[in-house]
């Protein structure tokens, strides 16, 4: 499986994306546009991006009735992304339908992953507010069961559930994992965290990095030593 570190680009405005970007004049990063961009500038923020050559995870996570999803799914699926996500929450039936909006005429589609329990959910507050009785590690490996179940590719996760989703979907069934930090870097409001060496130890397929690279005095720089730890 196909292995890399995409840069969360969390920026507000079109101007800041691309200043960021322009940065990089040798290599074409993996980009993750989320929703504060997406609601900013709209779908012709994906395409100037996309048009400079870097392939675009977009972060949407959604989450709705089956056949909303489907719709937004096949409208989406026409700003040509190479990844999109959707909540695990929202059932089997809600993944299925996703999946199918999201593939072209030809049978190809995009990657599409869920997102289990976000990280910043805790054990207890899932418990209390919405609750689930069961406990969070148990939620994560069921919610990934669901997406392998309906036809998705993988899910979203701390890179310390990673192994776990493996043991339980299987090594073909993909991570992407957000919350990691260099060992010497600042963690932020992030709590499970890991380095992209660890990381890669553990079984994660994609890194999802912001702030280590996005706030670094050289994001280019930042950039490399975080494919180097990841790839080994
Ligand atoms: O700056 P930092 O490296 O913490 O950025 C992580 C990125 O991954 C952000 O865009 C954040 O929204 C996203 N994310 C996350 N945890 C999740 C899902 C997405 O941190 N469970």
């Amino acid at each position: 499986m196909q292995r890399d570190v995409i840069i969360a680009c969390d920026f507000s405005s079109k101007e800041q994306v691309l200043s960021f970007l322009d940065r990089f004049t040798e290599t074409k990063p993996f980009v993750k546009i989320g929703m504060e961009l997406f609601y900013a500038e709209g779908p012709e923020i994906v395409r100037e991006i996309k048009a400079r050559g870097h392939r675009i995870f977009l972060d949407l996570k959604l989450h709705d009735i089956p056949n909303t999803v489907k719709k937004a799914m096949s409208v989406l699926r026409n700003l040509d992304v190479d990844m999109c996500n959707v909540h695990a929450a929202g059932t089997i039936e809600m993944m299925r339908a996703a999946r199918e909006g999201l593939t072209r005429e030809d049978g190809t589609r995009p990657l599409l992953i869920a997102v289990t329990q976000l990280t910043s959910t805790s054990e207890e507050r899932m418990q209390r507010e919405l609750l689930i009785g069961a406990s969070i590690n148990d939620t994560i490996v069921k919610y990934a069961l669901n997406t392998k179940e309906a036809g998705l590719d993988g899910v979203v996760c701390s890179p310390l559930e990673a192994a776990m989703v493996k043991e339980a979907c299987g090594t073909d069934f993909m991570t992407v994992t957000p919350g990691v930090r260099f060992a010497d870097g600042e963690v932020g409001d992030q709590v499970r965290i890991a380095t992209p060496a660890r990381a890669r130890e553990i079984g994660s397929d994609y890194i999802v990095v912001g702030r280590s690279i996005t706030q670094a005095a050289d994001p280019v720089a930042a950039y490399e030593r975080c494919l180097e730890e990841f790839l080994g």
